[in-house]
Parts: structure tokens; C-alpha cells; sequence
């Protein structure tokens, strides 16, 4: 028989029986040892394809306030991102108060929320929305407010009050703590709250979560915080400060390790903070084709058709929820040309093509250099033996088929997006 600890037997139960025992002490004390192969109770499962939803922190930071986020609730529903497939609206750093409350209890501003939470949670629910909160593994925030260390269970069960439905968990201010005990502690925390509570691990791909996270929780960070910053003659870097460049490179090592109920993060989305057009759709477009989590974190008040057309295209939303929730991988790549693949249901795959240059490039392909594999699935395309009709998803044509040359020009850090149909 399997060894279980009493606090797993009582998530697994169902039970708030010595839930407390694996919790960290306030002092810091070390936490409860989790052995390497020890079984942990299963995630919820609440993501068999990659969360959709809109994050305050990208635009806002902590200036965040209850009118503000009202009207973004309405926008989220009237810009018709909620039909698109987003669903949770979440409250990043900055919503509590410096000081727990003399009961311990997190305390939500009362200047920013004059409401309370509770009443907040009820307004996102009632546009048919999902409400998530943020906070971190830490003594304190990133931003220095309150952190959970200590608190886990406690704070959980605040959040099953307030109805909150998915938890960013950050990783500030945690000395030695040992992020995968942290993050399995909190992880029953929520479990033994009693509410479905998706779960976001956010310590930025320092320690490996791909290697531990699955079962732990839904999503996990896998690099540092996507920038939204000006270069010296103010334009905007989010491209060439190589953020989204940057990131975008760390993905193919650690693809394998995506799949349903378990997603690499690579952040949250820039698209319409600043960047140009052709930017926006290639940084949207590649997200889609690595099945990464879509937090747009944009003023959804303000956004241009241009930036809510990328948002919620159809056909890019497809790829990236895609049943299989398989990450592209880089299958070509020649200088600042690159081409990535990404095997979806049905036999169909999502081909993206990429000029990460500033000037115009010709891309001529040839099909028949790259097979596409996936293992795991089965999945073996030879484009010699099987041929496919091309779909241009940004321009919604059609573009030949994979018997020929691929032939196409590309703008400066721009995409081209084609699914490919077997024919
Ligand atoms: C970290 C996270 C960000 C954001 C801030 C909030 O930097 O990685 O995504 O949550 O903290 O302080």
C-alpha cells in the first residue's frame, strides 16, 4: 500500500482533517519534506486546454481600484473577448492592504475595494466570467504586500470565500524555500478549500516545474516577466529588448513537457501595450502555436480594432486550444527565417512562419526538408507521401498546397499563419 501523509489522505478525502500539518510556519520554519516520488493529490484538472483570461498587472501594475475594473469587466464582455473564449479576469499584485488583519486574515484595500471582495468576485461572475486573484510563495509580494508563507491554508480558504475560481502564486521573497514543497503545499491548500480553484505557478522557470508541476497545478511559469518597456528614442522594445524574442527561444527544450492540465507559461500577452501591428499579430500568433496559457493584459477600454481582431481570432484561438495541446517546435530556421509546427487533431497542423528581422524577407519552403513527428501522439507527417491545402488564417485564404514550393514575402517581424488540411 502506498504511504499517504494525513494532510494528503485529507485533501484526497475531501476533509479539512490536519490540513494544517504540512503548512509552513511563520517563522519560516522548513516545511514538511516532500520525498521525490511521493504522491501528491491530483491538480483539479481544471485546464484541458490552455486558461484564457485578462490580468490587471501588464497595463496597471497596482493601480487597480474597483470602478476601474468594473469597467473592465463590462469591456471584457462588450469587446466581445468573453464570446471569443476568454473567461477569467484576474487581480494581480496590489489589491490587499500592507497588513494582515489582527486575525491573520489577507484584508482587501478598502480604498480600492470599498465593497470588499466577496462583492467584486460577484460582479466578474455575474458576466458569466471566472475571478482569479494573485499572491506569492513568499513572506511578502513582489510589490511588498502580504505573502502566504505561513498562510497557505488560511488564505486559501479567504479565496473559496471571496469565490475566487484560479490563483497566481508568485515566487518573491522566498529565501530557501524549496519551490516544489511551496508549491505542493499550496496546491492542497486549495484543494482542501473546498472550491475549484485553477492553479498558476509563477516562479518564472527557476527551479523546473515542468519537470514537477503536473499534478500540482494547471499552468507553471517557464521564464522571467515579459517587458513592456521604451528604448532611449521611446520606442517601443518589447520585440528587440528580446522579450518576446527571448522567451520565444526558451520554449523548444521544453516543449515535451506541455500538455492538457499541465502548460508551460511563457506570460502573459503584450498585444496591444505598444508594439506594431505586425508585432502584436506575431507575438499572439506564436503564443497560439506553443498552446501557451492567453492572459491578455491590454486596456480592454481603450483597445483598437486592429488589437481586438488579434485578440479574438478565431482561427489563431483555435490552434492555441487545440484538443491535443501540443507546443509548436522550431523546424527550420535560416538566419532570421524560421518556421514552426505544431501537430493539432484530426491530422491537421498549424505552420508558422517567421521573420524576426526588421527588414522584408523571401521565404522560399520547401515541404518535403521536414517531416513532422510527435511521438507521444503518433503523430509522423512526410510531406513526400501525403499532401495538404495551405490557409493563410491572418488573410482567410487559401494558399496552395504543400506539393509546392512555399513562396511568400514577409514585413519585418512579422508571421504568417497557415493550418494545413489533408487533402
Ligand atoms: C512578478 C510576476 C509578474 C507580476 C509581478 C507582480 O514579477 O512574475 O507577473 O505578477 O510579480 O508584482
Amino acid at each position: 500500500m502506498k504511504l499517504y501523509t494525513k494532510t494528503l489522505l485529507a485533501a484526497i478525502l475531501g476533509t479539512a482533517l490536519h490540513v494544517n500539518a504540512i503548512a509552513q510556519t511563520a517563522d519560516g520554519a522548513a516545511p514538511v519534506a516532500v520525498a521525490k516520488d511521493q504522491p501528491i493529490a491530483q491538480a483539479g484538472n481544471f485546464a484541458p486546454t490552455p486558461p484564457m483570461g485578462w490580468n490587471t498587472w501588464n497595463t496597471f501594475q497596482t493601480n487597480i481600484d474597483e470602478p476601474l475594473l468594473k469597467g473592465m469587466v463590462d469591456a471584457y464582455v462588450s469587446s466581445g473577448m468573453r464570446d471569443a473564449g476568454y473567461k477569467y479576469f484576474v487581480l494581480d499584485d496590489g489589491w490587499m492592504t500592507m497588513e494582515r488583519d489582527k486575525n491573520g486574515d489577507l484584508v482587501a484595500d478598502p480604498k480600492k475595494f470599498p465593497n470588499g471582495m466577496k462583492a467584486f468576485a460577484d460582479y466578474v461572475h455575474t458576466k458569466g466570467l471566472k475571478f482569479g486573484i494573485y499572491n506569492c510563495a513568499g513572506n511578502k509580494t513582489c510589490a511588498g504586500y502580504p505573502g502566504s508563507r505561513g498562510h497557505e491554508y488560511q488564505d486559501a480558504r479567504l479565496y473559496a470565500s471571496f469565490g475566487v475560481d484560479f490563483l497566481k502564486y508568485d515566487w518573491c521573497n522566498t529565501d530557501s524555500l524549496n519551490a516544489r514543497e511551496a508549491y505542493i503545499t499550496m496546491s492542497q491548500a486549495l484543494k482542501a478549500s473546498g472550491r475549484a480553484i485553477t492553479f498558476s505557478l509563477c516562479e518564472w522557470g527557476n527551479h523546473q516545474p515542468w519537470l514537477w508541476a503536473k499534478g500540482v497545478g494547471e499552468l507553471y511559469r517557464t521564464t522571467g516577466d515579459i517587458t513592456a518597456s521604451f528604448d532611449k528614442d521611446k520606442h517601443f522594445n518589447s520585440w528587440t529588448a528580446l522579450s518576446v524574442m527571448s522567451i520565444l527561444d526558451k520554449q523548444p527544450a521544453i516543449a515535451k513537457y506541455n500538455g492538457p492540465n499541465h502548460w508551460n507559461d511563457p506570460d502573459m500577452l503584450e498585444v496591444g501595450n505598444g508594439m506594431s501591428f505586425n508585432e502584436d499579430k506575431a507575438h499572439f500568433s506564436l503564443w497560439c502555436m506553443l498552446a501557451a496559457p492567453l492572459a491578455a493584459g491590454n486596456d480592454l477600454r481603450k483597445m483598437s480594432a486592429q488589437t481586438q481582431g488579434i485578440l479574438t481570432n478565431k482561427d489563431a484561438i483555435a490552434i492555441d486550444q487545440d484538443a491535443l495541446g501540443i507546443a509548436a517546435t522550431r523546424i527550420y530556421q535560416v538566419d532570421s527565417l524560421e518556421v514552426w509546427a505544431k501537430p493539432l487533431a484530426n491530422n491537421e497542423v498549424a505552420v508558422c512562419f517567421l521573420n524576426r528581422s526588421a527588414s522584408v524577407k523571401q521565404i522560399t519552403y520547401n515541404w518535403q526538408q521536414q517531416a513532422i513527428e510527435n511521438e507521444p501522439n503518433n503523430i509522423h507527417i512526410d510531406f513526400a507521401k501525403a499532401s495538404f491545402k495551405l490557409h493563410d488564417i491572418w488573410a482567410n485564404k487559401d494558399l496552395g498546397t504543400t506539393k509546392k514550393e512555399f513562396k511568400q514575402t514577409l514585413t519585418g517581424h512579422s508571421v504568417i499563419v497557415v493550418r494545413l488540411v489533408k487533402q
